[in-house]
């Protein structure tokens, strides 16, 4: 039973025989206490839900602006916690319920919100010190063991206050003189509240991507000063991992690897942000390599829509470009990528009978939270299965992220152009090179 019942009980029956300043008394301390009996408190019902879904990024040295892990911390920002997670702004997650089911899905459960409702309908208590989980260690270490190789930046780069910084490359050199294969692959900043995200390629020794710009050091690419030919090789260059907040490092399941080709070299893309102090962040990237070549090769593929001109206004202009899997191929991940417009992303697979089978939506796709949408379980496509991406764009100024309305929108490298970009990751025969894709954009 809870124990306000009783007092609740001693007031009403016995009101008249009790001095009027005991009764007030009594009345205001029950006031203060007069939560329904269940009413959620911070210790009990709501710290293991910040533990589990909001600490991996509201802790120190992480993006999350407040820190989430004391009473005293979290209290102030109990309205603004309700509504962003009834609003479901937080925890950032943009998978659509409807279809596909991935492994670092990490939105709340219903009861979950619930329970945060009810905390602050209900005062926002604290309950009892003694009913709280025990606080997480977290720890600044790698998430994958070991590694066995570390490259560094050359260098702290120092992300001035108050800035908006463009993109840097850094090639880090990994001296390979065989073939290598990775089994995960973590990158590892040192000040993670800085770093918007973050993507390592593997540059082979032939591609001329970036070919003037020395090692070990940071370059900042400025409109055109890519040749076509380079943003080609670029596209076609695979990508090894990708660092976004509070996303978990690259390991790939028993039998499968990513390929470090002989005389390839890293090529890091960092996007910093800004904070209201000036910081400075030293990315590392950590390997650990397999013995042997493993079963079967995981590629980053991509179908791309280059063919995109959004009206000036539009609202809800779509894209979508389609393919064949040349082979059989077993699906493990999407990554989609637009720019500033982009509102949805969609990944389907056509079905012989004409039918859209969806395999991801993404809604609302939000530019600044770009992640990995990794299966549960991962799924064959047999040689022959049609694949059809679709992206939706706002350029409407309703759209609060759009930075022209008035324009037409054509692709293009920088954020006030667009792109239409659905990768994913597929694991294939380990002495296959190239899956020889071949997709076209259609309107
Ligand atoms: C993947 C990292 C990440 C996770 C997980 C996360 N947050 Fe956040 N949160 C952020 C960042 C970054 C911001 C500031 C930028 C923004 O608002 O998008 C933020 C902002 C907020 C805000 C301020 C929103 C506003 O309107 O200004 C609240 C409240 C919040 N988070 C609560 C939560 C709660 C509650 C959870 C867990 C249920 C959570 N966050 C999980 C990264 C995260």
């Amino acid at each position: 039973m809870h124990p306000n019942v009783g007092g609740l009980r001693l007031v009403l029956l016995r009101p008249k025989i009790l001095p009027l300043y005991v009764s007030l008394f009594l009345l205001t301390m029950l006031a203060r206490a007069g939560a329904p009996p269940a009413a959620p408190t911070f210790n009990k019902d709501i710290l293991p839900i910040l533990q589990t879904r909001c600490q991996p990024c509201h802790r120190p040295g992480e993006i999350g602006p407040m820190l989430l892990i004391t009473y005293e911390q979290t209290r102030p920002w109990a309205k603004a916690i309700v509504e962003a997670v009834k609003t479901a702004k937080m925890p950032p997650w943009f998978a659509d319920k409807c279809c596909g089911q991935f492994s670092t899905e990490h939105s709340l459960k219903p009861e979950e919100i619930q329970a945060l409702d009810q905390w602050v309908a209900g005062g926002s208590l604290e309950g009892k010190k003694k009913d709280a989980p025990r606080p997480i260690k977290w720890t600044e270490d790698w998430k994958i063991d070991g590694p066995s190789v570390v490259v560094s930046l050359p260098r702290p780069f120092e992300v001035p206050a108050n800035t908006k910084i463009d993109y840097q490359y850094v090639i880090l050199p990994v001296d390979l003189a065989e073939d290598k294969w990775a089994s995960a692959i973590e990158i590892h900043p040192s000040d993670r509240s800085i770093v918007h995200h973050a993507v390592l390629y593997s540059r082979a020794k032939e591609s001329t991507w970036l070919r003037n710009v020395p090692r070990l050091t940071m370059y900042a690419p400025t409109p055109g000063s890519m040749t076509p030919n380079e943003l080609l090789q670029q596209a076609a260059t695979d990508i090894l991992a990708v660092y976004t907040p509070g996303s978990p490092a690259a390991i790939w399941p028993e039998g499968m690897g990513k390929k470090l080709p002989a005389g390839s070299d890293l090529v890091l893309q960092l996007h910093y942000t800004s904070k209201k102090t000036t910081a400075s962040d030293r990315t590392s990237v950590g390997i650990n390599f397999l013995k042997e070549r493993p079963a079967r090769r995981v590629l980053t593929l991509q179908m791309q829509n280059r063919a995109i001109v959004i009206p000036p206004g539009a609202s809800d202009y779509h894209a979508s470009v389609s393919g064949t899997m040349p082979r059989d191929a077993l699906l493990l991940a999407f990554f989609p990528h637009m720019h500033l417009r982009g509102s949805a992303f969609e990944y389907a697979i056509l079905q012989p009978d004409g039918k859209l089978e969806t395999l991801l939506r993404v809604k609302p796709y939000d530019f600044f939270w770009q992640q990995t949408y990794p299966l549960k379980t991962p799924r064959l496509l047999p040689k022959g299965t049609r694949l059809v991406w679709t992206g939706y764009f706002d350029n409407s100024a309703n759209n609060p992220r759009n930075p022209d309305p008035k324009a037409e929108v054509r692709w293009g490298e920088q954020s006030w152009e667009e792109m239409m970009v659905g990768f994913f990751d597929v694991a294939v025969e380990a002495n296959v090179d190239k899956v020889g894709f071949f997709s076209s954009p259609t309107p």
